[in-house]
């Protein structure tokens, strides 16, 4: 506990455990007023939550016709009163200057936009989740130099969810979502209008984006990308997270129900989410996946989000006080950063691999994130120590409860229904993930833009084992064009069976598993089975891609492309 990020969150526990007003959940009684106390954000959490508004970052654009997107370098505060250089797209509409708007589209809606690249790199936008024909994936073999632009046109045929976009060149990925490149995109369809009408749902006020990523920050508010040959190969970590983009933020709540759509942008950083009111964890209800609501609401008290994953949560403060503290954490969880047992076996060369690298702190110790190098101590090192591993425990946003509401909806039985693909895991496609020499890979292999490793039919159904080697990290996978279902898990660490439901029978699979994804995470040693449905309404072969969205992996080469023949 010597960090300085360390001792920010053991004052910041003081500061709620003054604050007092926590204790509604323990049942105790408690004084109520009518004038709500003065109100005091505590010192740790000072920064008001920045949410999407009509104009500037995360800007809520409603399409209504073609627009371009122009990708350049803009100043933002993060830290407040230090204007930084962040990457952002940015929309001109109706006279508003939106930055990374958040986009919202009907289901069946059409993109018309003008991708124009006025960063100095190549870049291109991929709309991760969406169902798009491989012209408009944002295949990095379509990446396009600064200055030119790319043209997509598109229909979107997915179900109302969070779904979200983001530069797709290769090895550039990570950098430029770091550096600011990156939105929501909001998909509404009638299931989910009418829900919103039955909860008394509204965007920014009630049902409230939160999009998570870890950045390094130095002393003038710039953001800090500078991975060493380490963190290029593991992920890049950051020293705190920001949640819209703001630095330890809080939240002022009544006493209704609120929904969180939750986007885990970091470029490698897990979390283990709950709510906290004191020591208690809090319960809330889990309503939907990647790919929009689930069948029925899982109450649950806490939650594993990978990098690219979202979760749609309720959480119902009706019993709160005027006065009460809730906290946004990230629980311990032991991050399994086992890749320095055996390698894989195989000894073959990697193809396609770039130089690994090589040196001294090519291979480390297990919990080594922060070793110090062979360098010489220096400012660069010290700030390193302030980064916290994956897995330590983080507050991440504070809600304050500051108004009396009287809130009297009831959480639909039923959400939607989820139509179960008809499959199981009898002799499924294997996908292995493993590593050699730092280098991580996909079947054997490493990304080459020519090469499509994968081929599988349009129309088939398929079920992949996506296998985690045990000498491996926690690797969020991650398929293009198409949503899939988890049908099972198996040999997963303790951490993760703790988090079975109880009604899936033996299958292992968490809240986060249920309904539609694009993205999930698989730990060492564990294997996820899942089945996709390769039916999609576009002409002739299309090539997508998979890989893990951990940024640095998959800028590293864990990544392959994917031919669906016509
Ligand atoms: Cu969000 Cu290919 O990724
Ligand atoms: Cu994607
Ligand atoms: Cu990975």
């Amino acid at each position: 506990m010597t960090s300085r990020r360390n001792l920010i969150i053991a004052s910041a526990a003081g500061a709620a455990g003054i604050a007092g007003g926590v204790a509604w959940w323990r049942g105790q009684e408690r004084i109520t007023s009518e004038t709500p106390p003065p109100f005091k954000p505590d010192t740790a959490f000072p920064n008001r939550l920045r949410v999407p508004g009509a104009d500037g970052l995360y800007g809520v654009h409603d399409v209504a016709g073609a627009f371009t997107l122009a990708a350049k370098s803009v100043q933002q505060e993060i830290v407040p009163g230090k204007p930084a250089a962040l990457l952002a797209y940015e929309v001109e509409s109706q006279g508003r200057r939106l930055f990374n708007p958040l986009i919202r589209l009907r289901s069946s809606g059409k993109i018309s936009a003008k991708f124009w690249n006025g960063i100095e790199e190549t870049s291109i936008i991929h709309w991760h989740g969406l169902m798009v024909d491989s012209n408009n994936d944002g295949h990095p073999h379509y990446a396009v130099a600064g200055g030119a632009t790319y043209e997509y046109s598109f229909a979107v045929p997915n179900r109302a969810a969070t779904y979200w976009y983001h530069p797709h060149p290769h090895h550039l990925t990570g950098k430029q979502v770091y550096l600011g490149l990156g939105g929501l995109f909001i998909v509404e369809d009638d299931e989910e209008l009418a829900l919103q009408k039955a909860l008394d749902l509204k965007l920014s006020t009630t049902d409230i984006p939160l999009v998570l990523h870890d950045r390094r920050i130095d002393a003038r508010g710039q953001l800090v990308f500078a991975p060493t040959d380490m963190e290029r190969a593991d992920g890049f970590l950051g020293s705190q997270v920001l949640v819209n983009w703001t630095p330890r933020p809080y939240f002022e709540a009544s006493t209704r129900l609120y929904r969180f759509r939750i986007l885990n942008a970091s470029n490698a950083r897990l979390y283990k989410l709950a709510f906290r009111g004191g020591e208690q964890l809090l319960e809330f209800q889990l309503i939907g996946n990647d790919g929009g609501l689930i069948d029925r609401p899982q109450k649950i008290k806490e939650v594993f989000l990978s990098p690219a994953e979202r979760i749609d949560v309720l959480l119902d403060l009706r019993n709160a006080r005027v006065g009460d503290v809730i906290t946004l954490a990230s629980l311990p969880f032991d991050p399994m950063e086992n890749e320095d047992g055996p390698e894989a076996k195989d000894g073959k060369p990697v193809e396609g691999a770039k130089m690994a690298p090589q040196g001294p702190h090519a291979m480390h110790g297990g919990n080594a994130r922060n070793e110090k190098s062979a360098v010489p101590a220096d400012a660069k090192d010290k700030e390193k120590n302030d980064i916290p591993e994956i897995g330590v425990a983080m507050e991440l946003m504070r809600i304050h409860v500051r108004r009396k509401e009287t809130y009297d909806r009831t959480v639909p039985a039923t959400l939607s229904r989820i139509v179960p693909i008809a499959a199981n895991c009898a002799s499924p496609r294997v996908i292995a993930l493993d590593h050699v020499k730092m280098v991580w890979r996909i079947n054997g292999q490493t990304y080459q833009q020519e090469k499509t490793p994968i081929t599988v039919k349009r129309g088939a159904t398929e079920v992949w084992n996506i296998k985690n080697a045990e000498a491996s990290m926690p690797h969020p996978f991650h398929i293009h064009g198409f949503q899939f279902q988890v049908l099972e898990r198996l040999g997963s660490p303790e951490q993760q069976k703790k988090l079975a439901l109880g009604n899936t029978g033996d299958k292992g699979l968490a809240a986060s598993d249920l309904g539609w994804k694009d993205t999930v995470l698989v730990w060492p040693g564990e294997t996820v089975c899942i089945a996709i449905n390769f039916t999609h309404p576009f002409n002739g072969d299309q090539v997508y891609m998979v890989h893990c969205h951990n940024l640095e992996h998959e800028d590293q080469g864990m990544m392959l492309n994917m031919k669906v023949e016509a």
